[in-house]
């Protein structure tokens, strides 16, 4: 199946601004990897937004390609995020995987189930570097690299509606990567 994997899109800078300002005003003291994050806004860009994500990789983190999961979407859920940067991202890598085999749900430390898969079990079919905001199918299997020397932290937003009609509506930057799945 040809499956929408991620693009670049093009979001006006004061809209990115002001979502980083949302996630800086509560900003955990934490190093978790995962945690859903209690926004004051309840839409993004026009989109009601159905909960908020803060993603942090340490420093040199997930370089060995340990991290590649899917996130694990409820039935009702769309798979589809959009990502923002908040801090140190313009080094960090996200990297796309086929599973060879089906893979086994595990817990992450934080106890959030991940479908987790190890690199030799899966081939690399595309990746791109944090510079700009992007869309991408959470159900695709992903893994994030930090070689930068700060914590990478990365804001996800999850909608109730399909959030690829941004696409359109802000305008995109690149050709969106599809894979047959
Ligand atoms: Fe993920």
């Amino acid at each position: 199946m040809n499956t929408f994997v991620w693009q670049y899109i093009a979001v006006p800078q004061n809209e990115m601004h002001s979502v980083q300002q949302e996630f800086r005003k509560k900003l955990p003291d934490n190093t978790a990897y995962f945690q859903n994050i209690s926004l004051d806004i309840t839409h993004f860009l026009g989109l009601e937004l159905d909960y908020c994500v803060l993603i942090q990789v340490p420093p040199m983190g997930g370089l060995e390609n340990d991290t590649i999961h899917t996130d694990i979407i409820e039935p009702h859920r769309l798979p589809f995020a959009l990502n923002i940067p908040l801090e140190n991202c313009d080094e960090s890598i996200t990297k796309f995987w086929k599973a060879k085999k089906p893979i086994a749900v595990q817990d992450t430390p934080e106890g959030v189930p991940y479908n987790h898969c190890k690199e030799e079990d899966c081939d690399q079919i595309s990746e791109l570097k944090f510079v700009h905001p992007f869309i991408f199918n959470t159900g695709v299997h992903h893994s994030v690299s930090n070689p930068a020397a700060g914590w990478r932290r990365g804001i996800s937003l999850r909608f109730i509606e399909d959030p690829r009609i941004l696409l359109e509506k802000y305008g995109s930057l690149g050709q969106p990567v599809y894979v047959d799945i």
